[in-house]
């Protein structure tokens, strides 16, 4: 039976492997690191499909130079800023993303962080692993309640409604800024700001939901962080890029932040090694999505498309119409 090849740039879950090797010819990368560009390209000489992720970088060049048997790329991700899809387009060559499906692990992450950066849990938890318990508990490690405080969450799109929600069970009030009001049943209650500045000067806890696009790049600068409330908290589950790491690293220092929850980094894998001795950031590396339900969803979904567009029908979550 003709099985197409697909190039594979990193490992999924075992089921989405079973998948994988059942109806492709399929090669993974087994550097244990992600394949340079050059390194891409070369695997994917005569491949049917790709299936990426954040970080293999799909810009100008590697469209300008992928093999014309690649029909379909496939993103193991939600966000495409690691993808130039008006070069994919201008090459004719379909790109889907992996939307919704990890909308709850990553809001789960969101309030990890949130409960993780307000009750000092880094700390906590050294204390623990080295040996030294609080020793006047009704005075140290005292955290900030998240009951009646107000969460700022900059796109309240999918995953900043997901956030939204679990966020009102702690009695959280909640507000948002977007390009445009959601509609009521959307908002469920939450206090839209136009203007973006605006929602920094209302966040108690300032949350970051939107992609990563020239737009919104940097925006979480010194300018900015002045206008929150004092002793805010920051947490972002979106992309490092977002904050500009020198300034955060000097707020949180100076207890202008009170503390920072982080599950992405500019320039991740590395970290910006100002915030490895800060006691106030709890730190996660990248994993959002990381559970063995919703990376098996995001792997079929992947893959969906990839048999859609091999099949010349409807595919699901293709990022060009
Ligand atoms: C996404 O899906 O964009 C997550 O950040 C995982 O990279």
């Amino acid at each position: 039976m003709y099985k197409p090849t697909l190039v594979a740039a990193r490992h999924f879950p075992p089921a989405v492997e079973k998948r994988i090797a059942r109806d492709f010819h399929a090669t993974f990368n087994d550097l244990g690191r992600p394949f340079t560009q050059a390194e891409l390209l070369a695997a994917a000489q005569g491949a049917d499909a790709l299936f990426v992720s954040p970080t293999d970088k799909l810009d100008a060049y590697f469209f300008a130079n992928l093999p014309e048997s690649v029909k379909v790329i496939a993103s193991f991700s939600v966000g495409y800023d690691h993808i130039d899809i008006g070069a994919a387009t201008a090459q004719g060559v379909p790109v889907a993303n992996t939307p919704d499906v990890l909308n709850d692990a990553t809001a789960d992450i969101a309030m990890l962080l949130l409960l993780g950066a307000s009750r000092r849990a880094s700390e906590g938890q050294a204390r623990v692993r080295s040996g030294r318990w609080a020793s006047e508990k009704s005075r140290e490690l005292l955290g900030w309640d998240l009951d009646g405080k107000r969460l700022g969450i900059l796109g309240l799109g999918r995953i900043g409604r997901a956030v939204a929600h679990r966020a009102r069970a702690f009695g959280m009030e909640i507000h948002y800024s977007n390009h445009r009001q959601l509609p009521p049943e959307l908002e469920e209650g939450a206090v839209f700001h136009q203007n973006a500045d605006d929602l920094l000067g209302v966040s108690d806890v300032f949350s970051l939901h939107t992609p990563s696009t020239p737009e919104t790049r940097q925006f979480l600068c010194r300018q900015r962080i002045e206008l929150l409330p004092p002793e805010a908290i920051v947490v972002n589950t979106a992309r490092g890029n977002l904050i500009v790491d020198a300034d955060l690293i000097d707020a949180l220092k100076a207890g202008r932040i009170a503390a920072a929850g982080l599950d992405v980094f500019d320039g991740e894998p590395d970290v910006n090694p100002g915030y490895l001795d800060l006691p106030n950031v709890f730190l996660l590396p990248h994993m959002g999505s990381a559970t063995i339900e919703t990376r098996t969803a995001m792997g079929m979904l992947g893959l969906d498309n990839i048999d859609a567009v091999l099949s010349k029908v409807p595919a699901p979550t293709l990022l060009q119409v």
